[in-house]
């Protein structure tokens, strides 16, 4: 019999019955309760032990959990279940069907929602990996685990040449009143794009990674490392006059992947593993020398825990409130969190990106805990409409 078989076990005379609570406990369902019964809802669960409690981290600015998004964007990106012919799922329309791909979460009466009319949150399952034996459901990394810049050029050679020039290595990029701004996406049912903004002649932007214009912050860092690929590239051809677009491109990207693992492993990582760990683990950056350690027979793809949960342990240290700062010396204007979602039209103004960056820099973020700022519940359920949108336009 193939490992593969589902109905492997039906031959061994296991009951159905059996099968049902092999497959609701450990392989393909949401956990049970001990006696298989269901547990309450995510949203019940969410509103009693994931309350709003502001505890800020002083030590700490929001720019920690902006690197910590686009280096999470570099190395993930779970794949969510299609319809077959490649549409978006969704789990709450009144059609009748249900796809078994929905794990949509009803709301209870008396949830703050109801006020405004929402009963139910699409949740639509990511999707499930091949796998060639019985087991737990596992996800699909779509980006490669390395820190390799695919945040910047794309998961594949083909959306790395979608955002280049072709010519003398660079990224392509707009130019607004002498400023350097992302290529736009001028598909204006893209999800991302908005009457009243286009209609002013502003576009949500096109990066490697769809993800990029779901916050302000995300969206500052997408273009600023696409400028720096463009300075790296103008610096390169100085000193190589020889070197044609493709090796332009190609060096100048490498230097864009070193220096965001640089970042990542002399300034992140030691905030967020302590000191001890990095030198336990030989993680610091060498001063001289180079690392000899090695080992290319350790599968480096990324955990499915780690991508799909723990990872995301930097959305309890996201402020409800976030600043925006021109410079050193003037006062700070505040933004409600959740008005800086899917909002990058505000790059087309001038000075926004240091704004931005500035005050992501001067706000103190949340302490890690299970408590959420209120706009969290913003960010998880607009975006889940408005993302969904995003990645599954059709
Ligand atoms: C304002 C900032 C942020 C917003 C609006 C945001 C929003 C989201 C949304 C909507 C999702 C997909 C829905 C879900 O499955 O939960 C998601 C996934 C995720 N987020 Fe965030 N997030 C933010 C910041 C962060 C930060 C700071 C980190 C980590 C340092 C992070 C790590 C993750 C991870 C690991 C995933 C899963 C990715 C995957 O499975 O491919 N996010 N985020």
């Amino acid at each position: 019999m193939p490992q593969s078989s589902l109905l492997g076990p039906l031959l061994f005379h296991i009951a159905i019955t059996d099968l049902l609570i092999i497959l609701s406990t450990g392989i393909n369902m949401p956990r049970a309760s001990a006696s298989h019964a269901k547990l309450p809802s995510a949203r019940t669960v969410s509103l009693v032990v994931h309350r709003p409690y502001y505890r800020s981290e002083k030590k700490f600015s929001v720019m920690l959990a902006v690197w910590g998004q686009f280096l999470d964007h570099d190395i993930t990106a779970t794949a969510i279940s299609q319809k077959s012919d490649g549409s978006s799922i969704s789990c709450c329309s009144n059609s009748g069907y249900r796809s078994p791909e929905c794990f949509a979460v009803q709301l209870d009466k008396g949830d703050p929602f109801m006020e405004y009319n929402v009963s139910c949150i699409e949740f639509v399952r990511s999707a499930p990996a091949p796998k060639c034996y019985l087991g737990p459901r596992e996800q699909i990394n779509q980006v490669s685990a390395y820190i390799d810049g695919s945040v910047v050029y794309g998961g594949s050679e083909e959306s790395a040449r979608s955002l280049r020039t072709l010519e003398k290595g660079k990224l392509r990029m707009l130019e607004v009143e002498g400023r350097e701004l992302l290529p736009v996406s001028e598909n204006l049912t893209d999800g991302c794009n908005r009457e009243v903004e286009y209609n002013k002649g502003r576009y949500c932007f096109v990066t490697g990674d769809s993800r990029a214009n779901e916050n302000l912050h995300l969206t500052s860092m997408h273009l600023i490392w696409a400028r720096q690929h463009n300075l790296l590239v103008k610096k390169l051809s100085k000193v190589n006059r020889d070197w044609n677009d493709e090796r332009l491109f190609q060096e100048a990207r490498k230097i864009v992947a070193a220096q965001l693992q640089h970042v990542t492993y002399n300034e992140f990582l030691p905030i967020l593993l302590g000191k001890s760990t990095m030198e336990k683990f030989e993680l610091l950056p060498k001063k001289k020398g180079y690392f000899e350690g090695y080992n290319d027979t350790v599968d480096a793809s990324i955990a499915n825990s780690f991508a799909a949960a723990a990872f995301r342990f930097a959305h309890s240290i996201i402020p409800g409130l976030m600043k925006l700062l021109a410079n050193d010396t003037s006062s700070p204007e505040y933004v409600a969190t959740h008005k800086m979602l899917f909002d990058p039209f505000k790059l087309f103004e001038s000075e926004y990106l240091d704004k931005t960056l500035n005050g992501a820099m001067n706000t103190t973020i949340e302490a890690t805990d299970s408590y959420f700022t209120k706009e969290v519940c913003y960010i998880t359920c607009k975006i889940f409409v408005l993302l969904f949108l995003i990645f599954f336009p059709s």
